[in-house]
């Protein structure tokens, strides 16, 4: 049985009193949710603070990005996964569709950036998805594959036990198009046939697959009735204490 992993993705939208202040009301609204593992993101400046307050809660904290490097070294501006975990992280989002769009990742830097997570002893949630475009013409399956491959490339069996996919259909995210939970399903199916070719039909079968992309607490329920969606990543309805936690209970 896979556990399903509900995570929020503040993306770059609180300040540090709003991170903190949503962080507190989520506290007690999702401490009986043992059925799944609650997960959420704030930015890098955050993270200590949000992960302090969060001590001893069943909330765990994830950071949005992190550098390719593990160590510390001369990369002006970055963040490393060593630091993440330092301050509280557990979790890292890596690839996100923001990032692949706006700030030039690639399934190469996915790859560097999620062994330098494993490394760092972090759980990094690797974020694939097509474009509309790409859904348009019909290639949706052929650019899921190539990313998935690219970003987990030269992970091994027991590397996948820290890997999360989250299958973020581009053209969903933010804009309140879902995908129908069928379109969903097919296609974490077939990220889960991918999976069973690189690295065997056991550990396939035990990685969870997120589903993201204007998720709900209206959606949430027919999402989660799909054999192969094991939970997911929310950007827009995580904002708001009720909203998330609606989605976790
Ligand atoms: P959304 O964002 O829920 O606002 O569509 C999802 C995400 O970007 O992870």
């Amino acid at each position: 049985m896979r556990k399903p992993v509900i995570a929020g993705n503040w993306k770059m939208y609180k300040l540090l009193s709003e991170a903190v202040e949503t962080a507190l009301a989520l506290k007690p609204s999702v401490a009986n949710a043992n059925h799944c593992e609650v997960v959420i993101a704030p930015v890098f400046v955050h993270l200590k603070t949000v992960a302090d307050r969060l001590e001893g809660s069943n909330i765990l904290v994830a950071a949005q990005n992190c550098a390719p490097e593990a160590k510390q070294s001369a990369n002006t501006g970055e963040v490393s996964a060593e630091m993440l975990k330092d301050v509280g992280a557990s979790h890292v989002i890596i690839g996100h569709s923001e990032r692949r769009q706006f700030y030039c990742e690639t399934d190469e830097s996915v790859n560097k950036k999620t062994k330098a997570a494993l490394q760092s002893g972090l759980t990094a949630i690797v974020c694939v998805g097509e474009s509309l475009a790409e859904r348009e013409s019909e290639k949706l399956f052929e650019v899921v594959e190539i990313q998935v491959r690219g970003s987990l490339g030269g992970l091994t069996v027991s590397d996948m036990e820290r890997i999360i996919i989250a299958y973020e259909p581009v053209w969903a995210i933010g804009t309140g198009k879902t995908a129908t939970p069928e379109q969903a399903q097919e296609m974490h199916g077939f990220i889960r046939k991918i999976l069973a070719e690189t690295h065997g039909g056991e550990t396939a079968d035990k990685i969870r697959i997120l589903y993201g992309g204007s998720v709900k607490p209206e959606n949430i329920k027919d999402l989660m009735n799909q054999t192969d969606i094991d939970g997911a990543l929310v950007g827009g309805a995580s904002l708001e204490a009720e909203s998330f936690a609606k989605i976790v209970n």
